[in-house]
């Protein structure tokens, strides 16, 4: 059973610049939260209670601002800082000590995943006792992502990052479950042409072992990625309807927190508190009437 998981939120944000001059992205709001809430509800789902957060170098005391070391969603938050992005999984050498003898989750702390079922994908995901598992979605751009072709059982045949004239429209989605050996296949990956270390390039390494499984989100999931200012406001769109028409708040972490026992009402009147008078406030008092 994987019960750790690191967020990458390190990055530059370049494209969303300047939004991005002053604050990290993953602070920036979709709809009424801040975006690192989405992929962290993600792992709460999955059952996750140990997280490292990967920061960029100067930006902690923004994160730790808003979520400290998790104690209002009943988990612990660890921060690793990184001194300039080297790819992917950087993060599994950054979080070596973090990870020991352990399997990990790793979520990119730009993607969002909304669906039914989902926390039933994500309890099954996190079972691998030996392997990688990764999650594949559909997308109308393929070349903007790692793709991956499978065979006729469903089984990968070939990963390609960005590639230019894809036969699949299979994307490599944010959201990965790995053995412990991702920490030594992380160490012996070379810098790819653009200088930094590839994902593509690790997984193959469990494919060519072949330990490479994928779980699909399914046509009724949604994955959205939040690269530029764009997708930030198609995502914030796409999380305002569900939530204005439905009562209901998507990546609520007290409420997962609250759902799965880790908190009670006290922890629940406490982040009422923490956030003030605000329509998150509200919600928050309606789970505990
Ligand atoms: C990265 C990965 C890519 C994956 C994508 C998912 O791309 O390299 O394989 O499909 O995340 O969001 P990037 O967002 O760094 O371009």
């Amino acid at each position: 059973m994987i019960k750790k998981g690191i967020i990458l939120a390190g990055g530059h944000g370049t494209r969303m610049s300047p939004l991005t001059k002053a604050v990290n992205k993953q602070l920036l709001p979709i709809y009424d939260k801040p975006l690192i809430y989405y992929p962290l509800s993600i792992l709460m789902l999955a059952g996750i209670k140990e997280v490292l957060i990967i920061v960029n170098k100067g930006q902690l005391n923004q994160f730790k601002k808003i979520l400290n070391h998790g104690k209002r969603f009943g988990i612990k938050i660890n921060y690793a800082e990184q001194q300039t992005p080297k790819g992917l999984p950087d993060a599994f050498i950054l979080g070596e000590r973090f990870i020991g003898k352990d399997n990990i989750a790793l979520i990119l702390g730009d993607n969002f995943f909304y669906g039914q079922s989902l926390t039933k994908k994500l309890k099954s995901c996190v079972k691998i006792k030996s392997g990688c598992k990764i999650v594949l979605h559909p997308v109308n751009k393929p070349e903007l992502y790692g793709v991956a072709i499978l065979n006729k059982k469903n089984k990968i045949i070939s990963l390609n990052e960005k590639p230019k004239n894809s036969k699949s429209n299979l994307a490599v989605t944010g959201l990965y479950f790995f053995d412990n050996k991702v920490i030594n296949y992380s160490k012996s990956l070379k810098p790819s042409k653009r200088n930094e270390l590839e994902i593509i390039d690790l997984l193959n390494k469990y494919r060519r072992e072949k330990k490479l499984s994928a779980e699909f989100l399914g046509r009724g999931g949604a994955w959205l990625d939040t690269g530029s200012i764009d997708d930030f406001y198609n995502t914030s769109a796409f999380v305002s309807s569900l939530e204005n028409r439905q009562g209901l708040k998507i990546a609520c972490l007290e409420e997962i927190a609250l759902k799965y026992s880790w908190i009670g009402k006290k922890q629940i009147q406490e982040a009422i508190n923490f956030y003030g008078k605000c329509i998150y406030s509200d919600y928050l008092k309606k789970l505990i009437k």
